[in-house]
């Protein structure tokens, strides 16, 4: 499974990136705005600053709502780094502006995505990810992991091959439900994962090492 942080802060994606682990860069409008990034001209100069630090996919989304616009903003954020993904809504308009992409060779992450319907929408578009979100799903008193779940099993039986990213992740349990129900990516915040190492036993345990190795060492 890939692993991807899901923030618009250049430190926390420098921080996920040195630890060795980290395949890709989703941002969305709301993470651009908690990091005080405004306008066109600056919100394009952070992607290309994260496009610098990232080697994988970074994911900027568009604005537009119509096909014609999310086209042309597509397009233009395509040519900013070689390693942007266009960021397109599950809507009318976004499904045909992902077929046009996926015609013309860009990549695309096919975002708010909540219904196994509206990823077999996306994959049939060509999708290269569809981002269900999880934690939004589980807010409203359903089970996001059973959404993974249906879409892993029709994703297979159907031989798709739009990869399924995990988003809305809000814990390191997450991940490893995502893991285990069949996610290709998980998208996470830097809390989750390095809420990934924690064990108390781990923690437990080297303190009793390195105890026992003073107590013969000196
Ligand atoms: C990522 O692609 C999504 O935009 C993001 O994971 C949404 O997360 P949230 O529900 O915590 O805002």
């Amino acid at each position: 499974m890939k692993f991807f942080i899901d923030t618009a802060n250049l430190k926390d994606i420098q921080e996920a990136n040195e630890l060795g682990i980290l395949d890709g860069v989703t941002t969305n409008p709301s993470l651009m705005a908690k990091e005080g990034i405004t306008g066109k001209d600056n919100i394009e100069k952070h992607y290309q600053k994260i496009c610098e630090i990232v080697q994988g996919d970074v994911s900027a989304e568009v604005i537009s709502t119509d096909y014609e616009g999310i086209v042309k903003e597509g397009t233009h954020l395509a040519s900013l780094a070689e390693n942007i993904v266009v960021k397109v809504p599950m809507i009318k308009d976004g499904v045909k502006a992902i077929r046009h992409f996926t015609d013309n060779g860009i990549a695309t992450n096919c975002t708010l995505v909540f219904s196994s319907a509206q990823a077999i929408l996306a994959a049939k578009a060509g999708a290269t990810y569809v981002s269900p979100f999880i934690g939004r799903i589980d807010d409203t008193n359903w089970d996001g992991m059973e959404l993974i779940k249906e879409m892993a099993e029709i994703y297979a039986i159907q031989g798709f091959e739009t990869q399924i990213l995990a988003a809305s992740i809000r814990s390191s349990r997450h991940i490893v439900e995502a893991a285990k129900n069949g996610a290709d990516v998980c998208t996470c915040p830097l809390s989750a994962i390095l809420g990934m190492l924690k064990h108390p036993l781990t923690d437990n345990g080297l303190a009793q090492f390195l105890a026992d190795y003073k107590k013969g060492n000196g």
